[in-house]
């Protein structure tokens, strides 16, 4: 077996994964200043040549750490938030509210106050139209709409179609519909955004459907001036993965919107809000192998780490792989050996090596050969791993995350 059959670091070095522990004791996050920069650039190039305006929107929830936070902002890139909290972060990170749009399935607990921050402001459901146009008569507002069309790695992962309750269920002339039409008119609200966003993985076809689909809706919502379709663009995370072609995208986008002004003498500003896409590959987590063990011969050579589930619910969750390092303590050259990696809870499930989808079907890989005190890198941690940990369980501390150049 060659080397080159195991994951390789991204952003990292073997030395600097070295420096790094000898400053900070593992486990812990580190991102990279430069590949965070280098991802916005190349996600802002593919909508060059958007037509009527365009507003990348950075999906804070993939990971809201105030310096990615305020790099992104600093990049023309505005912030999607999902929650009122959200929203507070990114205001204390120091981004305009101006420039941030909440998209919440929970309605903030006081409107008013949240709203007195000068964010804007997507309804999710009917409820959230309806409390938003008491509050808020005579004013501009979003509709998050579910259009039937979901696309996502896994179920679990998708957030359009019959089986997910978020935004409101939309077919044109249908009651739902009319009831969108009712409760905007009784309030005397304007549509001025339709918001679509059909879960996590689509490629350049479903997108043209996604487009489809809202330009649909801003036929029906003629007052809409922008059209915002959400985050969810692929991550590569393993050898052989797709990743999202993001200049297809911006091409398909760019020639729909156009059509649609000539059809309808609409210039839509086009928004979009990744999160996962400008991340995931930026960050990763370092680790130390603090234990072996084998199930015999029939059975599994496992590597135990100092994380694992609490600070990493990907796998257990979702069946998610994602690249796996070994970086020998000392500098050294070694072979190769097939390992099942798993975290440091008496959990089955907390685990780093599953067949992909499966998270309770355990699956060795082959990786660099490793003992006791070497260190391992996950790699491409930067989307939904920091922000989704747990704390508490089995009181280990927090893990501290690291933001080199
Ligand atoms: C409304 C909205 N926008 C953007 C995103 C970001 O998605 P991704 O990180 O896959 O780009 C999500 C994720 O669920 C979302 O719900």
């Amino acid at each position: 077996m060659s080397m080159y059959d195991v994951d390789a670091l991204e952003f990292l070095t073997e030395e600097r994964v070295r420096d790094l522990v000898a400053e900070h004791p593992t486990p812990f996050y580190v991102s990279s200043r430069s590949a965070l920069k280098q991802k916005a650039a190349a996600f802002l190039a593919a909508f060059e040549d958007v037509p009527y305006g365009f507003t990348a929107s950075y999906a804070m929830k993939a990971y809201p750490h105030p310096e990615i936070i305020r790099l992104f902002d600093e990049m023309g890139i505005y912030t999607d938030a999902s929650s009122e909290y959200e929203a507070e972060e990114a205001i204390a990170a120091g981004v305009d509210p101006g420039r941030i749009l909440l998209t919440s399935q929970q309605l903030p607990k006081d409107l008013q106050k949240t709203m007195a921050s000068g964010i804007e402001f997507t309804a999710t459901s009917l409820h959230q139209l309806e409390e938003y146009g008491k509050a808020f008569p005579g004013s501009d507002v979003s509709i998050r709409l579910n259009t039937g069309l979901g696309s996502g790695y896994v179920h679990r992962l998708t957030t359009g179609g019959v089986e997910v309750g978020f935004g409101i269920w939309y077919h044109k002339g249908d009651t739902r519909s009319q009831q969108i039409h009712d409760i905007i008119e009784k309030h005397k609200l304007r549509v001025k955004r339709v918001h679509l966003h059909i879960g996590t993985g689509t490629d350049p076809a479903v997108w043209g459907k996604l487009m489809e689909a809202g330009l649909d809706a801003a036929r029906d919502f003629d007052t809409a001036t922008h059209l915002n379709l959400g985050g969810g663009f692929k991550v590569a995370y393993m050898r052989g993965d797709a990743q999202a072609d993001i200049g297809a995208i911006g091409e398909i986008a760019s020639r729909m919107l156009r059509a649609f002004y000539a059809e309808t003498g609409r210039k839509l500003h086009f928004e979009v809000e990744p999160g996962r896409w400008l991340v995931a590959e930026a960050c990763a987590i370092v680790s130390t192998i603090i234990d072996r063990t084998d199930t015999g011969d029939e059975g599994d050579d496992f590597l135990k780490l100092d994380c694992g589930m609490g600070e990493f619910i990907r796998t257990a969750m979702y069946g998610a792989n994602h690249p796996l390092v070994v970086v020998p303590r000392e500098k050294q050259e070694r072979g190769t050996s097939k390992y099942v990696v798993i975290g440091h809870c008496c959990e089955s499930s907390d685990v780093f090596t599953v067949v992909p989808g499966k998270p309770d079907e355990i699956q060795p890989r082959l990786l660099t050969q490793a003992d006791i005190g070497d260190y391992m890198v996950v790699e491409k941690t930067g989307a939904y791993c920091a922000s989704m940990r747990t704390k508490g369980y089995n009181s280990f501390p927090e893990v501290a995350e690291i933001i080199i150049d």
